[in-house]
Formats: structure tokens, C-alpha cells, sequence
């Protein structure tokens, strides 16, 4: 029987710096896809560890189709992830999974979509992005919305300029630059320039936080059903196979019955 607690060796092949605190890790290894020829669904983690430091989940933000590599953005906020920005290209670390359930693919097929998240919340959302681009006339009208503090807070940009020939991107920033000619303010303020059949769209969401506002002020107003609203959440995590209850909240584990809820699923004691 596989063992699902087994972390296998990736090689990081390549480090890019995205922000202040945040960088990419491309993890290299020949990984196994699916029966769907995927190696991954969006949406779903993998467990990273560093001997000595921990493991810590993070959403793999590239291709669910590429087999040699998984892209992690990781924002460095304590002992894992500090570990993991001080890593050198050429070294090994370990890592398990795919874990947890992912967008569910096969549902929001043939629909419009809103996706919206902030600052770091970008990863799973970038997957599911780079999944629909290669299944684009599965898909209808497509919109990012994509809110950050500043414009140098603003991940994977490379990625939102490629995005921009395939879907509608929009980007939106707190405190702009002198060179920064995009929207400045709220997400929510974006609504506008969305144009979708509300009856057939689907939204998915990194949150919660701030993304709470924009559910109020952009999926409501748009006529999403809360049934139709996809959130990732984060939860501290120790085993991601639903065995040890750290990931609990009420009667769900994050890790096993998400890191995907529906919106309606989740209350107030999440926050
Ligand atoms: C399903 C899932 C996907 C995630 N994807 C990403 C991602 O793509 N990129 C990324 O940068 N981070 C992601 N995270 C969050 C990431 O796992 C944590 O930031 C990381 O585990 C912190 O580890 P650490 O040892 O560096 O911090 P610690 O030393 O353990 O803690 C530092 C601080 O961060 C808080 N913290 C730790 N873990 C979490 C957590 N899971 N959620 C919220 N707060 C936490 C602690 O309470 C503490 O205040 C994800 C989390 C989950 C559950
Ligand atoms: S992390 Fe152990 S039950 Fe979810």
C-alpha cells in the first residue's frame, strides 16, 4: 500500500525573488500525474520540508500539466518558511502530497469565472489560471482580480502580462508608484469592468480576510449564488491527511474537506 505519509527529494532549480518577503521555488522531480494527465488539481497543497526547521503546506502556484516541476511562492513568516528563503539553487529538500480536494474541475467547465485574491493569496489561483488557459474554449468570459499593498507586492508578474492575452486581468493597488497606471483602491471598485451571465458563472477566492469585502461588494452585487463561490483557506497543518485534528474547524478538516469549500460552508468561526 503507497505510503501517503512518504515526503520524496526535490531538487529547487530555480529561486526568483518576487516582493520583500516573498520568492519563488521551483521544486524539480519527475512527478506522476493522474488519471486526468495532471499532477496535481488546483487548489490542492503539498506538504514542504526542511530537516531540522518543519514542514509547512503551500498551494503550487505553475502548471498542473507540468510533470518536471512544481512552483511554490512562499512568504517568509517564521521558522519553515524563514529556512526556505535561505535555501541555495542545487539544494535538495523534501516534500509530500498532492493533499485535499482542489476546484472542483469538471463543474465549472463551460462557465464564466471571477477569480479574485490579494497579495499572497495568488498561488492556487495562478494554477487554476494556467489549467484554464490550456483548456480555453472550455471556458467563457474569465476575469483576475488581483489586489496588492503597493505595486512591487504585486506577485508573478511576468504571469499576469502572459494571462492578459487569454483572460481579463485586473490589477488594482493600495499605494501606487509614480509609474503604476492601473486601478488604485479597493478590488471591489473593479466591478465594472466585469461582464459575465451571472445564471452561468462560477467564482473562485484565496481568503479570507479582505476577500470577505469582495465577496459583499463584488460576487453579490454580480448575482453569484453562494453555492457557485469557491474559497481556499489556509489552516496550521501537521499530518494534511485528516489523522491528527490540527487543521479543525467545527465539524471539518481543512486539510481532508478542503482546503475548497463552498462559501456557504464557511461561518464565522473561521476567521
Ligand atoms: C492549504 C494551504 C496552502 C498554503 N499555501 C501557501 C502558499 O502558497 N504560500 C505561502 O506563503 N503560504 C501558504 N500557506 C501558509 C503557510 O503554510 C504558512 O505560512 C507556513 O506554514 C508558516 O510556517 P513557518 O514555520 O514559516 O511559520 P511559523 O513559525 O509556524 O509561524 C509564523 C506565523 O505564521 C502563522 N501561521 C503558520 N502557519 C499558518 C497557516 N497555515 N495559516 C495561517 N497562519 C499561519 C503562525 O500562527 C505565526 O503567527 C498555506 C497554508 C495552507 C494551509
Ligand atoms: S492536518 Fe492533520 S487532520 Fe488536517
Amino acid at each position: 500500500m503507497k505510503n501517503l505519509y512518504l515526503p520524496f527529494k526535490v531538487k529547487v532549480t530555480k529561486i526568483e525573488k518576487h516582493s520583500s518577503n516573498v520568492k519563488l521555488f521551483r521544486l524539480e522531480r519527475n512527478f506522476t500525474k493522474n488519471e486526468d494527465g495532471l499532477v496535481f488539481t488546483p487548489g490542492q497543497f503539498v506538504l514542504v520540508s526542511l530537516f531540522g526547521y518543519g514542514e509547512s503546506p503551500f498551494g503550487p502556484a505553475s502548471s498542473p500539466y507540468q510533470d518536471s516541476y512544481i512552483d511554490v511562492i512562499v512568504r517568509r513568516v517564521g521558522t519553515v518558511t524563514e529556512a526556505m528563503h535561505r535555501l541555495k539553487q542545487g539544494d535538495e529538500i523534501f516534500m509530500r502530497g498532492p493533499y485535499g480536494n482542489g476546484f472542483p474541475l469538471k463543474f465549472i467547465e463551460g462557465k464564466d469565472m471571477v477569480l479574485v485574491t490579494g497579495g499572497c493569496g495568488i498561488p492556487p489561483i495562478a494554477a487554476l489560471i494556467e489549467y484554464i488557459v490550456a483548456n480555453r474554449d472550455k471556458f467563457g468570459r474569465v476575469h483576475l482580480i488581483y489586489g496588492a499593498r503597493t505595486p512591487a507586492d504585486l506577485l508573478i508578474k511576468d504571469k499576469l502580462k502572459e494571462w492578459g492575452k487569454d483572460i481579463k486581468v485586473l490589477l488594482t493597488v493600495d499605494k501606487p508608484t509614480k509609474d503604476w497606471s492601473g486601478h488604485v483602491g479597493m478590488v471591489s471598485e473593479l466591478i465594472d469592468d466585469i461582464k459575465i451571465d451571472s445564471k452561468n458563472a462560477v467564482a473562485a477566492m484565496c481568503g479570507p480576510g479582505p476577500m470577505m469585502d469582495a465577496l459583499e461588494r463584488i460576487l453579490r452585487p454580480l448575482g453569484i449564488s453562494d453555492r457557485r463561490i469557491f474559497v481556499s483557506m489556509e489552516r496550521k497543518m501537521q499530518c494534511g491527511i485528516g489523522k491528527c485534528q490540527h487543521c479543525a474547524v467545527g465539524d471539518k478538516y481543512v486539510c481532508q474537506d478542503g482546503p475548497v469549500f463552498y462559501f456557504d460552508q464557511i461561518d464565522k468561526s473561521w476567521d
